[in-house]
């Protein structure tokens, strides 16, 4: 079923009717009360009226009937709009945020770009937490959008630095009066997002699907997605795409580059997924698949995407389930922000 607006959303107000033309004979015109700031649920209703299906590209890949869902095609570009939108509709909802709200969340550039745009959007302060692995273009965007953005220098003692952001979106929380913390790692807000709407796409454009490969992070998109498409297809098999060094599905714990995919903790959504299967890819598979994306297919896309496909090729031999398999995975970013680093032959010559 096509995504809608809750119905219990408040109706979207209807754009203010203009003025009557002022009276010659006055000498001033009367002052035009301002309107009240529609409510905060009802610009949330609003802003869900921008977020709309995303396309399912098919691909020439032998031996599958192969499909890219182009999630970079939202309107922030990528698939984090989604949780973003649905986490704080559902808060406010809850009555868990109010105009004095300001949001703090720990993001490697996705997630963080969707709440600023979003919550700027609707009046909201929010005050982003990154590190140094967010590309330039992801931290020039924040900079432009939020009048504070904290970044952390320290990486945690698996390598990485989500614990040390962890720490400070703690710190600033304790400190902010009115704070607001999404916590994407372990919101189910975030899994219903990908149910009902990632999700819900798919569920209107197939009438079948044999394989879905998704790339994981915080694990709320394979949640939500597995969740639902295995109601809708109860034979699809839902194939889990992590980076090597990424300890989510028990890989040793090892420095990467490519931001996106991967953890360095063990999120508790992924627990939620139904998963047949995990591909670990290497960042240099990434990267050659990246670029296939783009100059085979042409498709810009970003690393996870990369991932999602380089895992679709390594598949390919295990697809025996049908002569020719539907297969779908997700394209959950654009490229342009691995403009410097995946797209740059000098930048991935030095990838282990
Ligand atoms: C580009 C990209 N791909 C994939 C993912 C994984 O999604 P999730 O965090 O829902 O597991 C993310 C998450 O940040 C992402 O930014």
């Amino acid at each position: 079923m096509p995504w809608s607006p809750s119905p219990q959303s408040p109706p979207v107000p209807a754009v203010p009717r203009t003025l009557p033309p002022v009276h010659r004979e006055r000498r001033r015109a009367p002052r035009t009360p301002r309107a009240p700031l529609p409510s905060l649920l009802t610009r949330l209703a609003q802003l869900g009226t921008i977020l709309r299906p995303t396309p399912h590209v098919p691909l020439a890949v032998p031996g599958m009937e192969l499909f890219a869902k182009l999630e970079y095609l939202n309107p922030v570009g990528s698939i984090k709009d989604r949780p973003a939108f649905w986490i704080l509709k559902r808060a406010a909802e809850r009555g868990e945020i109010c105009d004095e709200t300001t949001v703090i969340e720990s993001s490697s550039g996705n997630f963080a770009s969707a709440l600023a745009a979003f919550t700027r959007l609707v009046g909201l302060r929010f005050i982003p937490v990154i590190d140094p692995n967010i590309s330039a273009t992801y931290e020039s965007f924040l900079r432009r959008t939020c009048d504070t953005v904290v970044k952390v220098e320290e990486r945690d003692d698996t390598g990485g630095f989500l614990k040390t952001r962890l720490q400070m979106v703690q710190q600033l929380c304790a400190s902010t009066p009115h704070a607001y913390w999404p916590n994407q790692y372990a919101n189910p807000d975030a899994v219903d997002a990908h149910y009902h709407l990632t999700a819900g796409d798919i569920c209107t454009d197939f009438d079948s699907l044999d394989y879905v490969f998704i790339g994981v992070s915080t694990g709320g998109t394979i949640a939500g997605m597995s969740r639902r498409l295995k109601e809708r297809y109860p034979k699809v098999r839902i194939i889990a795409v992590d980076t090597e060094g990424s300890v989510i599905f028990g890989d040793g714990p090892r420095k990467r580059h490519i931001p996106g995919v991967g953890s360095s903790i063990v999120p508790p959504l992924v627990s939620e997924a139904f998963i047949d299967d995990v591909v670990l890819i290497p960042e240099r598979e990434t990267v050659a698949a990246c670029r296939e994306l783009l100059l085979t297919h042409g498709l810009f896309a970003g690393g996870s995407s990369g991932t999602a496909f380089a895992a679709v090729k390594r598949y390919a031999a295990k697809l025996t389930r049908t002569r020719c398999p539907r297969v779908l995975f997700v394209c959950a970013d654009r490229g342009t922000p691995y403009l410097d680093t995946v797209f740059d032959p000098a930048w991935s010559s030095r990838l282990e």
